[in-house]
């Protein structure tokens, strides 16, 4: 591990344990950072009683111990026993020549790799994606890449609502509208339309209904080729529509990833059958289900899981459930995770409940609800667009796009003409994803472009430019230097003026950052890292002269530069963020 904190941590474990007289597995030494010294170990609080000794006797026993010598200039007993620690600036350069040789930026790998599979995007077919779905696949694949970042073994699954009664009711529409012929001609921004007129004939006539209802047998079957067909052609007509949304918004999800509900039909019966063999089947009302102990509804009634309807359909819940055997039993994945909305939560908690009592997720492979909170305009009404009718993913992307080189165009820039627009497309659809990102993800996000585009503040747009600005010194330095040497390898920086220390410590947090982004599957907490190392920076370089230094101050602070500037490009990639170095 890179940052100071980690290593000192186990430093200070092994001089608490030797101070108490405890097996090292029994104290935690609670380092944290400090406003008083570089870090402050606060272990000897708590532990203080257990031992028979006072927290300012067990500090004065850490120090005495000498173990902080290597890393420390200076160890103090201080307040009621705590113990400040000065880091050597030796020890702290010699860390960010190590992260700066590091392909991972001085990020260690995870302790422990876990099979994980990344439940995100999920839209439905033959329905546009909305704003919400936006959401999951922004904050989905920001964790696919952290995971695989960590050296987890990341398996991406897109689970679309491909299945089901309202293929009934499309699948006729289609057959009205000219069937096959009329499939290959629709257009993206009709499926809503499209959509909605198939619900008002199922409405207004029962004939369509009665038709929609055959129709939904022959889906069901499988069997019927015209049936498969018709159905097929939706489903390609939308996925075409998700993969340019994909594309545009820079997201990895392509068709390899597909893993719909129509997938698990054909897992359904055994669901039940396991489910019976546990015990755990029972009658209601004609209905299959399962009485999941802790839940009720809003009168504090036992509310049961649905698994089988009285028609003898399956549901959502049943293919979730054949779904969760799917990733624990044929896929050996230990780590479910389902970035999808709050309002599913008590769904999915019924879902893994079930699981868990069918032996279908057995510990220590576990499943989390990754939720997100909704998306707001600025009414703080759920997001709409100005016809009143919620916003499509596709409006939005594009919208993102043209302000993003509106916003280039107003601000000036350097990169040559013909690369605007890419570099207006980056800012864009990176301030679009920075603003779903940098808050936590489990509050409701007011959606606001003005602020989501500023070059100031913690935005897309400010961290982008923070690197660029970075990258052109270290152009220039390069163009000094006649083509290379602007900032050399394996330079161990200098570290006298505090704010080149707190530079070098600010870039080497970014291993904690990672971990614990990554482990609380929030991004937010990456974004709040980049944006304070970013303004670290600032602070830096209105305090410190870079090209104009003397050497050998030049050469180590440009180390310093070079070194954050990596930090800011690889943060802002596991955000699926673009990095340009112009702008
Ligand atoms: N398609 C669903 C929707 O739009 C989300 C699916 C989430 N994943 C799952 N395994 N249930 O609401």
């Amino acid at each position: 591990m890179a940052d100071p904190l980690h290593l000192v941590t186990e430093v200070a474990r092994r001089a608490l344990s030797e101070a108490a007289g405890l097996p090292e597995d029994q104290v935690d030494p609670v380092v944290r950072p400090s406003d008083r010294a570089d870090l402050q170990v606060n272990g000897a609080l708590a532990l203080a009683k257990r031992v028979g000794s006072t927290p300012r006797q067990l500090a004065e026993a850490v120090v005495a111990g000498g173990g902080f010598a290597s890393t420390c200039a200076a160890a103090e007993v201080a307040g009621p026993g705590f113990v400040n620690l000065t880091l050597r600036s030796e020890f702290i350069a010699g860390l960010c020549v190590d992260a700066a040789a590091d392909p991972h930026v001085g990020v260690s790998p995870a302790g422990h790799r876990e099979r994980v599979v990344v439940d995100y995007s999920a839209p439905n077919i033959a329905k546009e994606m909305h704003a919400g779905h936006l959401r999951s696949t922004v904050i989905g694949d920001a964790l696919v890449r952290l995971l695989a970042f960590l050296g987890h073994d990341v398996r991406r699954e897109n689970h679309v609502g491909d299945w089901g009664t309202p293929f009934g009711m499309l699948i006729e529409h289609l057959v009205d509208e000219g069937g096959l012929a009329a499939a290959a001609t629709m257009h993206v921004a009709d499926l809503n339309v499209f959509y909605r007129e198939a619900r008002t004939k199922f409405d207004a006539s029962e004939e369509f209904r009665e038709r929609a209802r055959r129709r939904v047998t022959l889906l069901q079957g499988r069997r019927d080729p015209e049936t498969m067909a018709l159905w097929q052609a939706l489903v390609g007509q939308s996925m075409a529509h998700f993969e340019w949304v994909y594309r545009t918004l820079g997201v990895l999800l392509t068709k390899a990833d597909l893993a719909g509900e129509s997938q698990y039909q054909d897992g359904m019966p055994a669901v039940l059958e396991r489910l019976d063999a546990a015990g755990l089947l029972a009658d209601s009302d004609g209905a299959k289900v399962v009485w999941v102990p802790g839940f009720t509804n809003r009168d504090g009634d036992p509310l049961p899981l649905i698994v089988q309807a009285r028609t003898g359909g399956f549901n959502y819940a049943t293919s979730d459930l054949a779904c969760v055997i799917d990733r624990t039993e044929r896929l050996g994945r230990t780590l479910l995770l389902y970035v999808v909305g709050t309002p599913q939560a008590q769904h999915l908690s019924m879902v893994f409940a079930v699981a868990g009592m069918a032996g279908f997720l057995v510990p220590p492979a576990r499943a989390v609800h990754v939720n997100f909170g909704s998306v707001l305009g600025d009414d703080r009404k759920m997001l709409r667009s100005r016809s009143g009718d919620p916003v499509t993913f596709v409006e939005l992307v594009d919208e993102a796009v043209q302000r993003g080189r509106a916003a280039v165009a107003e601000k000036g820039s350097d990169v040559p003409a013909d690369q605007l627009d890419a570099l207006g497309a980056a800012i864009g659809i990176g301030a679009l994803k920075y603003a779903e990102l940098s808050s936590d993800r489990i509050k409701d996000y007011v959606f606001d472009w003005q602020r989501m585009l500023a070059f100031e503040g913690n935005t897309g747009p400010y961290l982008q430019y923070a690197h660029a600005r970075i990258c052109s010194i270290l152009r220039r330095a390069a163009a000094d230097a006649g083509g290379d040497g602007g900032a050399p390898d394996g330079v161990a920086p200098i570290l006298d003026d505090p704010h080149e220390r707190a530079l070098a410590l600010a870039a080497l947090r970014f291993d904690s950052a990672v971990h614990d982004a990554a482990s609380t599957f929030s991004p937010h907490r990456l974004c709040t890292y980049l944006f304070d190392l970013a303004q670290t920076f600032t602070a830096f370089y209105e305090h410190c002269p870079v090209l104009k230094a003397p050497e050998p101050a030049r050469t180590s602070r440009l180390a310093l530069c070079r070194l954050t500037a990596r930090v800011l490009a690889t943060g802002l990639g596991l955000l699926g963020i673009d990095a340009p170095e112009r702008m």
